[in-house]
C-alpha cells in the first residue's frame, strides 16, 4: 500500500468539479485517508513547490495555488502514486490524453485541476506539509486484499 498527496486546485473547486474528480480516484480503487477544504498560505505553497523556485512560472503558480480554496487529500492504495499520476494525465491540459482528469476538463497549462505527488519521497514530504497536524486515518476497506494480491 502506498500513500500520495492529491490537491484539487482552485479551478477544480471554482468549477464545481470536486465530486467528479474525487469520484474518479475512488472508482479506480483508491481509499481516502485524509481530506480537507483549505486555503493554502504563501508559506505552505513555497514549501510545497520549493523545487520550482526560480523557474519562470513559479510566482504565477504560487499566486494561483493561494488564490482560492483547494481540497487537499491523502489517497492510499496499491501503487497509488503512479495510479494517480496516470488518472491525472500530462501536466498541461492541451496535451493530456482524453480519459484523464486534465485531458477531459481543461486545456490550460496552469489551470490543470489537480496536483499529485510524483515520487515516494515527494509523497512523504508533501503529506507532512499538508497534514502536519495529523488527520490521516488508518482503516481498511473491503477490497484491500483483492488489490494487494498478485
Ligand atoms: P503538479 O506538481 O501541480 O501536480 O503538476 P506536475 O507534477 O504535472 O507538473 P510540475 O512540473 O511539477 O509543475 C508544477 C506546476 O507548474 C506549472 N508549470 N508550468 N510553463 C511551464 O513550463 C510550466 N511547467 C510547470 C503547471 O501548472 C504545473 O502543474
Ligand atoms: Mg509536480
Amino acid at each position: 500500500m502506498e500513500r500520495t498527496l492529491i490537491i484539487l486546485k482552485p479551478d477544480a473547486v471554482q468549477r464545481r468539479l470536486v465530486g467528479e474528480v474525487i469520484g474518479r480516484f475512488e472508482r479506480k480503487g483508491l481509499r481516502i485517508a485524509a481530506m480537507k477544504l483549505m486555503k493554502i498560505s504563501a508559506e505552505t505553497a513555497a514549501t510545497h513547490y520549493a523545487d520550482h523556485k526560480g523557474k519562470p512560472f513559479y510566482d504565477s503558480l504560487v499566486g494561483f495555488m493561494t488564490s482560492e480554496p483547494v481540497v487537499a487529500m491523502v489517497l492510499e492504495g496499491h501503487k497509488a502514486i503512479e495510479v494517480c499520476r496516470k488518472l491525472m494525465g500530462a501536466t498541461f491540459g492541451f496535451a493530456a490524453e482524453p480519459g484523464t482528469i486534465r485531458g477531459d476538463f481543461g486545456i490550460s497549462n496552469q489551470f490543470n485541476l489537480v496536483h499529485g505527488s510524483d515520487s515516494a519521497d515527494a509523497a512523504k514530504r508533501e503529506i507532512e506539509i499538508f497534514f502536519a497536524e495529523g488527520g490521516v486515518i488508518d482503516y481498511s476497506v473491503a477490497d484491500d486484499a483483492w488489490n494487494a494480491a498478485d
